[in-house]
Order: structure tokens, then sequence, then C-alpha cells
């Protein structure tokens, strides 16, 4: 398992101050999600915390589980800010997505910004839909999003060399900079996943300028694809969207989010 994010101390250091991330519009999605329902959520790769604290403080009980040290320290030492009775409703696990036991019974597991991408194996994916398939309570509710693949950018050469820019220079609050762009340094159509290469750029006050690399590999997936996969699992598909705004899954949607129904 290859991500990076437990690799690399620096993922978990510059995570929430990339905009793309920072402002996806994903955040009251899966609150209303998680509101209503009346019981415990998981969250599966849940990193920093993006989305488990605003679960957390809108009144719910939420366990996360992810596979980083790095990104589990960044969420805990957010938390710290956060009041009492906000940190009593939250428990944090280090563990993996594919095999775990948690001694708790959910409500509703959600899995935000496409940890189970990074889940290329169809032997991990459906270890995942079962492990959370034993944790749900009957008719419980799982709700995750992956990317729609665009065709456009699917095909072309097998490699790439050139980096593409995702956003320019942002301050960082301790005077340093940051920049990132990606790059895709191969392409594995028969197996649909692609090598990627996140690159941040930190700029420090005295002028060293830092190149720092998270490479993996990311799966991606077709819609009747995922259909069959929680059919398989035990999930049948109560909604299907394109965006956060709950739109219909179209063909130029950015997204497509799942919310199944255990059975
Ligand atoms: C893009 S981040 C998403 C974090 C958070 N859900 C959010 O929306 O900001 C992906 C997270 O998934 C975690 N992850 C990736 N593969 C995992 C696995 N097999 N088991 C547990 N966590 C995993 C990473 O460590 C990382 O924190």
């Amino acid at each position: 398992m290859k991500t990076g994010y437990d690799d690399y101390a620096f993922i978990a250091d510059l995570y929430d101050y990339v905009p793309g991330y920072a402002y996806r519009g994903d955040v009251d999605f899966y609150l209303d999600c998680c509101r209503s329902v009346n019981g415990r959520i998981l969250e599966l790769g849940c990193g920093t915390g993006r989305i488990l604290i605003p679960i957390a403080e809108s009144g719910c009980h939420i366990t996360g589980l992810d596979f980083s040290e790095h990104m589990l320290a960044r969420c805990r030492q957010k938390l710290q800010d956060e009041p009492e009775e906000v940190q009593k409703r939250v428990r944090l696990v280090q563990g993996k997505m594919a095999d775990f036991d948690l001694n708790e019974i959910f409500s509703m597991a959600i899995i935000p910004f496409r940890p189970f991408q990074h889940l290329i194996e169809v032997a991990d994916q459906m270890a995942c839909l079962h492990q959370i398939h034993r944790h749900l309570e009957d008719n419980g509710k799982l709700v995750f999003d992956l990317f729609q693949v665009d065709p456009r950018k699917m095909f072309g050469t097998k490699f790439t060399e050139e980096e593409s820019e995702d956003f320019s220079w942002v301050d960082l609050p301790d005077g340093r900079k940051l920049k990132r762009s990606h790059r895709i340094s191969a392409k594995h159509w028969s197996q649909q996943y692609n090598d990627v290469e996140l690159i941040y750029y930190v700029s420090h006050p005295d002028g060293k300028v830092e190149r720092l690399v998270q490479a993996f590999p990311f799966r991606y997936f077709f819609r009747y694809e995922v259909l069959h996969l929680l059919e398989r699992c035990g999930f049948r598909i109560a909604e299907l969207y394109g965006n956060f705004d709950k739109t219909t899954l179209m063909d130029d949607s950015p997204e497509m989010i799942f919310v199944a129904e255990k059975y």
C-alpha cells in the first residue's frame, strides 16, 4: 500500500493549506448526510479531520480510521483546539481500510475525498466493503465519493513528463509559501490506475525552496463497476450524485457520489 501519507510527514503538514482541499465544497454535503441519521458515524481515511472535526462539532459521535500516523497526529493536534465535549465525541484509530476491527456498530460509514481510490486491487476494495458491512447496523448507510473519469484526460501518451500547476504561491501562517503541481508519470489502462505525483514547492523565509513529491498509484472507477462491486458486498444504491450540490450524475460531472444502503 503506497500512498505517501504514511511515509512523509510533509503531506500532513501542508494538507490543510491546499486551496482545492480547503474549498472543496464537500463539508456541508457530508454534514447533512451524518445529521440525517441518528447514530454513530465511521469515517474511513479521516486524514487531518477536515470533514471529521465539523461532524463532531455538529453533535455527532464519530470514529475516524486512517493508516497514516502523520495525518492522525495533525488531526489530534487540531482537536486540541476544540471544546472538550467535541473532543469526547471523537475516537481516532490507526488502521487499514481493508482490514479493521473496531468493536463498534455504526449507523453510517463515510469515505470522503477518494481514499477508496487508493485501493488498487479488487480484493482490497471488496475486503473494505465487507468490513464496512460488518460494522454497520441493519439498513446502515455508506456514503463515498470518487472522481468521474474524464475520457479526454485518460488517453494521450502513456508516459507524461510535464508538471501541470494546481495552484500558484499561497502564504502559510508561519511565513512560508506553498505552490503545487501534479504529474501523471505512467498510465496503466488495463489495470485502471495511474502513477500520480503531487509536487509541493515550499518557499522558506530565508529563500530556500524545497521540492517535495508525494508519489502513489491511484485507481479510477466507472459507474457500473462500482454498482456491481457494492452489490457483491451487500449494498444497494440509494442515490448517485455527480456533485456535492446533489445534481444527478451526468457526462461532465466531476464526481461520482454514492449513497448506498446495507441489506
Ligand atoms: C485525500 S486524504 C482524505 C482525508 C479526509 N477524508 C478528507 O476528506 O480530507 C486520503 C486519506 O486516506 C488515507 N488512506 C489511504 N489509504 C488508506 C488505507 N488503505 N487505509 C486507511 N487509510 C488510508 C490517507 O492516509 C489519507 O489520510
